[in-house]
């Protein structure tokens, strides 16, 4: 989540960027041990009519957020694959995926230990499971993953290029880099070139800026309503705004497209 508070902290080093971030995540995980939080993004919902994926009971106030993911991660079939998922978060995401999509393995990986502690404790399934590691560093070996997942988490990494290089090394021959995420228009060109430079066959770029403003409004009253609820002070009214509510500085871009989110199918 990118917010115009943390806009000025971006633009000075890679290593202050990444430093920042990693301080907001693990304080967020410690802070807010609540379990009605296991998802991060800001999600999704097609603008011509509800996707309205089937649900199990007590998921329906994290639909959107799960529409991302759904999004995403049904652009291959991930039945008995192994699947890593790098930014993980809260686990969520690789919870739904491991429990809908049936891989045969998946891993999420955060460099948050908070979050990984968090994950561990909330998310319990066979052949699921949560590492301490970098974006940039991967703890991973050399060909051993069938499909890399990355959902709204590479902007706070220090170098994409780094990444990008270490999602291709760890990924088997032919492997898919399911990737979504946002960032200023004027950076697209710079991406393009990062995954192309890497080895990456783009097999489709799509851009859901629409459908992901779409979801952040119908999702507005529930998250400042959640929101409001949990968080007590000064940091109110910046979390509104990094949740991304209707009118905080995000909502704003994404609308009037200085911001553009995309979501990508690459293939090794
Ligand atoms: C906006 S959250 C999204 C979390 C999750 N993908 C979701 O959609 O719920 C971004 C996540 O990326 C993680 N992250 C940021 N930089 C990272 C890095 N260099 N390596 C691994 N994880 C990183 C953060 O700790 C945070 O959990």
């Amino acid at each position: 989540m990118l917010t115009n508070i943390f806009a000025f902290f971006l633009k000075i080093s890679p290593r202050l960027k990444r430093t920042v971030w990693k301080k907001l995540y693990q304080y967020l995980a410690k802070k807010y041990p609540t379990a009605e939080w296991p998802y991060m993004n800001y999600g999704y919902e097609s603008c011509d009519q509800p996707m309205a994926i089937p649900l199990k009971e007590g998921e329906e106030n994290d639909r959107y957020m799960i529409q991302l993911y759904h999004h995403v991660a049904t652009a291959v079939d991930l039945r008995d694959k192994d699947v890593v998922e790098i930014g993980s978060g809260r686990g969520g995401g690789s919870s739904y995926i491991k429990r809908y999509l049936t891989p045969k393995t998946m891993i999420g990986i955060d460099y948050s230990k908070n979050a990984i502690k968090f994950s561990n404790n909330h998310h319990s399934e066979e052949g699921l499971s949560f590492m301490h590691g970098d974006a940039e560093n991967l703890p991973l070996s050399n060909e051993s993953v069938d499909v890399i997942v990355n959902v709204e988490s590479s902007h706070c990494y220090g170098s994409m290029k780094k990444f990008v290089e270490q999602v291709h090394r760890v990924l088997r021959p032919s492997g898919y880099f399911l990737f979504a995420d946002l960032r200023p228009s004027e950076e697209i060109e710079q991406l393009d070139k990062t995954f192309n430079d890497a080895g990456f066959e783009v097999l489709k770029k799509e851009l859901i800026s629409k459908e992901v403003v779409h979801a952040m409004e119908a999702f507005h009253e529930y998250k400042l309503a959640f929101f409001q609820n949990m968080v007590k002070g000064w940091l109110k009214k910046p979390l509104n705004d990094f949740a991304g509510v209707k009118g905080s500085n995000i909502h704003k871009e994404l609308s009037n497209g200085k911001m553009v989110y995309y979501h990508y199918v690459l293939r090794k």
